[in-house]
Order: structure tokens, then C-alpha cells, then sequence
């Protein structure tokens, strides 16, 4: 049937049909929200260019995660930023380091809250690569040791889950391989498989103070203009054994999210990354756009695109107006 039959618009003139008809729905339980754990004790470092988020101290991330999880957001990924950095990241793998510290503590202080661990080199190395420099290479092998000892040092001081984002060949399968055989079988893996070597992640490099000292991260993160290369990613990723696959950013990548989630039959995650949180806020406060608006239309394409989870600066704010908090 065609118009005038058919008329599309029936379905719009009301509101309680319009939400009945919704294809896609966020709720609390789709966000994950990202923190940036430093030593000392009292310390709330407001991130400039990311308003709202704080480096924060092992007492006061235990304040800030209580809230988030009387917002409804259930989970949140932790970045380290440790008091010292060395060559090779061994500081990650400390039985005392920073992100295992926050762990134990969020562990006693709010046991609901399910915590994810970033697994990665370039905020402990004092070059800021995400892995051992050797010959003025990130290189591959040997940083696979480094990433596998970290992931059972996060795993063993409590991690319910460990995230590799490092873009390393063969990772998700050595960290299998080293939980498995230190007893951590039950422990998944959230790979970021698809991972782009983006400008979005600005903010970021400043919040978690790990930005290169020399060159970029061009050798082992993706490049932006490819989108077949991210399914061989993805799968090799699966092959090796991560259970849930990430997109990142997502954004500039909802095509690559929808071929992804499309392609496997895999739980997708997708990184709505810090520079674009950081667009949408310096946006907002110019008047140019209405922020909270905006918010939820960005994280309503992030799932309608194919993602299952979306980790987001926003979570809170955006579970708070879904639970009507706001
Ligand atoms: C570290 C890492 C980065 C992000 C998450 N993990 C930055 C990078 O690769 O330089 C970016 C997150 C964001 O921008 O919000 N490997």
C-alpha cells in the first residue's frame, strides 16, 4: 500500500504511541563509565577539558563511585595514573599499584559495582607507548608479556573484568592463556579490538597523562579510512578468545559498529571517547547546541547502531535523566 493509504505519520501524533513504537531504548544498565584513578589522598584534579571528570584519589574515586551507583550505573573501567613510570610498564603489574589499590577499595566499599580494568602500557611507561621500546619499535612479543602480568595482577587484587587497549597482535590470547593458568577462567575479556588511531582521544592523553613522547600510535592502532581491516581485527580478537569485541571511537565509526555487530554474534562495546564528550560540552556551553539533547541522540545512535554497551563520560548524567533524576 502507498499513500494515501499508507501514511507514516499516524504512528507520530501521539505520545504514548510514539514511546510504544521506540526501536531503540537506552537504560542505566547499557553505560559504562570511565575513571581516572592518581595517588595521594584527597586529590579531586578537575580534567579541564572534560568537565565534570576528576583524576581522583583512592578515597575520593570510592565517594564519586557510590554516587554513580545510586544513579543506576552499574559498571565503571578504571585508568591508572601512577606516582612513577618506568620503561616497560612493570609499575601496572605492582601488587600495590594504583588501579589494584582502587580496586580493593571499591571492592569493600561499594560491592554492587562491577569494575572494569584497562589494561594497557602507555600510562605507565615514562615514553607514553602503549608497550616496550625496542630499536625505536613498540614491540609486539615483548610487550605481550608486560600486558599478560598486568592483567593478572588487576584480576588477582579483584577486576571482575579486563579490557586490553593496547592494539597489540595476539593479546587477547596470551591474557587468556596467563588468566586461565593463574586460576582467573571465570574472568572476561572486553577487547578493544577495533581500535582507531584518533584525534578524538585528546582529552584523554591529558586526563591520563599519556600522550607519546615521540611519534604517534599509528604502527599498532588503526587507521581511521578502513573498515574491512576492523572485521579481521574483530575476528582475530574472537578467535583468541575476548568475549565482548569494542569499537572505538564511535562516533566517526557507527558504520563500523553495525558492520561488527553484524558480522558476529558477539556482545559489542563501543568507546564514546573523550574528545567527543568534549565537543558536545564546549558546544553546550557556548549555547550553540542543547547539551542533554544532543547527549542522548549521540548515545541512542551508539546503540541503534549495534552496540550492547556504551562506555561514556556521560553515563551518569545520561542515567540520571532516564530515571527521571534530572
Ligand atoms: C590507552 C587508551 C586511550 C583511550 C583509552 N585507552 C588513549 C590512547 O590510545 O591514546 C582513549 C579514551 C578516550 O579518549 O576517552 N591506550
Amino acid at each position: 500500500m502507498a499513500f494515501p493509504v499508507t501514511r507514516l505519520r499516524r504512528l507520530r501524533y501521539n505520545g504514548v504511541l510514539r514511546q510504544m513504537v521506540t526501536e531503540t531504548k537506552l537504560s542505566a544498565d547499557d553505560f559504562v563509565m570511565p575513571l581516572f584513578v592518581v595517588s595521594g589522598t584527597n586529590v579531586r584534579n578537575h580534567i579541564n577539558s572534560m568537565p565534570g571528570n576528576y583524576q581522583l584519589s583512592v578515597d575520593q574515586l570510592v565517594i564519586e563511585c557510590k554516587n554513580i551507583y545510586a544513579s543506576g550505573v552499574r559498571a565503571v573501567l578504571l585508568f591508572g595514573i601512577p606516582p612513577v613510570k618506568d620503561e616497560d610498564g612493570s609499575v601496572a603489574c605492582e601488587h600495590n599499584g594504583i588501579v589494584q589499590q582502587a580496586i580493593r577499595a571499591l571492592k569493600e566499599a561499594v560491592p554492587g559495582l562491577y569494575l572494569i580494568a584497562d589494561v594497557c602500557n602507555c600510562e605507565y611507561t615514562t615514553h607514553g607507548h602503549c608497550g616496550t621500546i625496542i630499536d625505536g619499535d613498540v614491540d609486539n612479543d615483548a610487550t605481550l608479556i608486560t600486558l599478560a602480568r598486568q592483567s593478572v595482577s588487576l584480576a588477582e587484587a579483584g577486576a571482575d573484568m579486563i579490557a586490553p587497549s593496547d592494539m597489540m597482535d595476539g593479546r587477547v590470547g596470551e591474557i587468556r592463556t596467563q588468566l586461565d593458568a593463574n586460576g582467573y577462567n571465570k574472568i572476561p575479556i572486553m577487547a578493544y579490538s577495533a581500535k582507531y588511531a584518533s584525534g578524538f582521544y585528546g582529552p584523554f592523553r591529558e586526563a591520563a597523562e599519556s600522550a607519546p613522547k615521540f611519534g604517534n600510535r599509528a604502527t599498532y592502532q588503526m587507521n581511521p579510512a578502513n573498515s574491512n581491516e576492523a572485521i579481521r581485527e574483530v575476528e582475530q580478537d574472537i578467535i583468541e578468545g575476548a568475549d565482548i569485541v569494542m569499537v572505538k571511537p564511535a562516533l566517526s565509526y557507527l558504520d563500523v559498529i553495525y558492520r561488527v555487530k553484524n558480522e558476529f554474534n558477539m556482545p559489542v562495546a563501543a568507546y564514546n571517547v573523550s574528545g567527543e564528550f568534549s565537543m558536545l560540552k564546549a558546544a553546550a556551553e557556548k549555547g550553540w547546541i542543547d547539551g542533554p539533547r544532543v547527549m542522548m541522540e549521540i548515545l541512542t545512535s551508539i546503540k541503534r547502531a549495534g552496540a550492547d554497551i556504551i562506555i561514556t563520560y556521560h553515563a551518569v548524567e545520561a542515567a540520571n535523566i532516564l530515571n527521571g533524576k534530572q
